[in-house]
């Protein structure tokens, strides 16, 4: 459990530390940065879950898990992933 955590926090920094670089935006950026955690398994495909952009960045920031840290501090990022999943 302990492993998976740490796993998953590795892959989650390295995610939106790309999100953030110029090189890595390319590959890396909106929805994308939050698919390697909301896959289903160790957090929930946000696709259909939320009917605004509002909605999704104030549930986003609402979480306590601490793997959204780094996420819920990102307002543009937030942004990006409502747009990415076509959300006003
Ligand atoms: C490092 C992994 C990770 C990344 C990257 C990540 N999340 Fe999360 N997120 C989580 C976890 C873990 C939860 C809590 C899941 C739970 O409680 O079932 C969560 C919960 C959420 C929730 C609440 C879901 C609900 O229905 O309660 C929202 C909204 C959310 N994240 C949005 C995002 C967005 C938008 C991004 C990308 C910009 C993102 N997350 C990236 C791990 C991540």
């Amino acid at each position: 459990m302990l492993k998976r955590v740490v796993v998953l926090t590795i892959i989650g920094i390295i995610a939106v530390v790309g999100g953030f670089s110029t090189v890595g935006a390319e590959y890396y950026q909106g929805y994308q940065v939050c698919v390697p955690c909301h896959n289903g398994r160790t957090a929930p495909d946000l696709k259909g879950l939320f009917s605004s952009a509002d909605e999704l960045i104030r549930t986003a920031k609402s979480v306590k898990d601490p793997m959204m840290r780094n996420i819920q501090q990102n307002n543009e990022l937030l942004k990006a992933a409502a747009k990415d999943l076509g959300l006003k």
